[in-house]
């Protein structure tokens, strides 16, 4: 592995963020609890300690306190916000507990541009956010900016190679914030910028070759981002000891599954088992309206297959899964991290133990952008890559009331237009999402000279940057008018399309 930089949590929402922008400087980061012993960072061979914000006063009672020997260990560290008050705390300073916040833009003058603001100019606009604020330095330590509220707003103890700034240098309101982070990490920590695709794909590689040996690997391909690129990576490890499953539900998009059989079968010569289950899905899922409904009855008939069909496949030792980082850090933050609820009906919950499977993750060290690019540099073609999000349970989300093999004919050619024009348009890689919605509502309309009574399709585009939030997306009226004619023109059973104008919150992006 790469030379690693710790990322102490103590509970800030940004916590992922300053992770990703090391990683951005090319040089591996890696989250740890805000408790994790010394000892632990010391066997882990870290490099450099960054120390969060977050949202306590270091003197209330239950603030987040790191191991002491941390600043023990001879490695240098940067405290962000909080983090350099814990520094004041730990390192005999003074900290005043300040009842007011500061909030919002300010200005760094740059007293002394030494290693930290090497290259920065003497003034640069910053984001503050922070409760209590240094009133005397630790031993060792000199201020090298000053803020108009703060004689401390950044400080160094050059020596021992320990930084401090009160405002936060991850966002992109601070300017040059990463070059911040990346002189602490070239300039400072003297780590090496090799965290790329290509050197994460060799370690990768030599990783799974390692796990795996002789044995063989089964994945379930669900033709998204993550399992596809773990597919590619796998696959480049171990070639044919890798089998992938990929079940038909009959609730996939137009044209989905020959998508799959031609990339991996054909392209990537991987050896495949395409399992054609969608009339039992469809028997199972008849009658049923209530989407909470729906949803267990798909997730459960899927773990049922895909189990049978793994052991109709013959032995294995290991299950490959596309897990990535967001949801593996034991994150601080109270509730836990939204992104892997939301992932629920792809955990195969259970199944590797039933069936005494070994799981293997190659992804679990990467964020979803690095998955991307890890794709790409694996050869996985643009539409794989940055492929939108679609949901396990398919079009079963998208079509409300009963699901019919007739509706979904129907639902399956509308949302084939609407793909091909955001693809023409290039639309389809500026929003988040674009899907058709099928509506069982019959309406009244004209064709020619005749009298029609067909069905509503909803179109739903959103934009969004991580799906918790998300707003409808202000495409050109041209770009919608022609999905519409078309929609009406070409499929047959649809009278009437609408726009989705909603936000979210309060409406979801799926519909049901
Ligand atoms: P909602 O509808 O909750 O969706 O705003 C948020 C994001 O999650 C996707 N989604 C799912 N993904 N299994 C998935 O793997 C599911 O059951 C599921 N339900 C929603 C949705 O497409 C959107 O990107």
């Amino acid at each position: 592995m790469p030379q690693v930089i710790a990322v102490l949590d103590f509970g800030s929402q940004l916590t992922q963020v300053i992770a990703r922008r090391i990683r951005e400087c090319e040089v591996y980061s890696r989250i740890y609890h805000f408790s994790t012993p010394a000892s632990k960072l010391r066997d882990d061979g870290v490099a450099g300690i960054i120390l969060s914000g977050g949202p306590q006063s270091v003197y209330s009672a239950n603030a987040p306190h790191p191991d002491p020997e941390i600043f023990r260990l001879g490695v240098p560290m940067l405290g962000i916000c909080y983090g350099v008050q814990l520094m004041g705390h730990f390192l005999g300073g003074k900290v005043a507990h300040s009842k007011a916040r500061e909030y919002g833009h300010g200005v760094l003058t740059v007293r002394r541009p030494g290693r930290l603001f090497k290259g920065l100019a003497r003034k640069v606009r910053v984001w503050n956010s922070h409760g209590d604020k240094i009133t005397r330095l630790p031993p060792g330590f000199r201020a090298i900016g000053v803020t108009e509220n703060s004689p401390f707003a950044a400080v160094e103890d050059a020596r021992r190679g320990f930084y401090g700034i009160q405002f936060h240098p991850e966002v992109f309101h601070t300017e040059r914030g990463v070059d911040m982070i990346r002189n602490f990490l070239l300039g400072v920590c003297g780590v090496k910028a090799e965290w790329t695709a290509k050197d994460f794909i060799g370690h990768a590689v030599d990783g799974i070759r390692a796990q795996v040996g002789k044995g063989r690997v089964l994945l379930g391909l669900s033709g998204g981002v993550d399992s596809s690129v773990a597919a590619a990576l796998l696959h480049k490890a171990i070639g044919r000891q890798l089998t992938c499953v990929f079940v038909d539900n009959g609730l996939l998009r137009k044209g989905e599954r020959e998508l799959v059989e031609k990339l991996y079968g054909d392209h990537f010569n991987i050896d495949l088992r395409v399992v054609d289950a969608s009339r039992l899905f469809l028997r199972r899922l008849k009658g049923v309206t209530d989407p909470e409904q729906k949803r267990k009855i798909i997730g459960r008939t899927f773990v049922e297959v895909f189990e049978r069909s793994l052991k109709s496949i013959g032995k294995a030792e290991f299950l490959g899964q596309g897990t990535l980082y967001p949801d593996v850090i034991e994150s601080v933050s109270i509730g836990g991290n939204p992104a892997s609820l939301i992932k629920t009906h792809h955990n195969v919950g259970g199944l590797p133990e039933r069936m005494k499977l070994k799981l293997i993750e190659p992804l679990r060290e990467l964020f979803k952008d690095e998955v991307r690019r890890v794709g790409a540099a694996l050869g996985l073609p643009r539409e794989v890559v940055w492929r939108q999000p679609f949901p396990g349970p398919g079009l079963g989300v998208r079509m409300m009331g009963d699901i019919t093999a007739e509706r979904l004919e129907i639902l399956r050619n509308a949302d084939a237009v609407l793909q091909e024009e955001m693809m023409r348009t290039g639309y389809y890689y500026k929003v988040w999402q674009s899907f058709c919605v099928f509506l069982p509502v019959r309406t009244v309309g004209v064709f020619g000279d005749e009298r029609t009574y067909d069905y509503v399709i909803a179109l739903r585009i959103v934009e969004s940057t991580d799906a918790m939030t998300a707003d409808w997306a202000k495409l050109p009226h041209e770009v919608i008018q022609r999905v519409s004619s078309r929609i009406t023109n070409e499929v047959r059973g649809v009278g009437r399309v609408v726009y989705d104008v909603s936000s979210k919150p309060p409406a979801t992006i799926e519909w049901e």
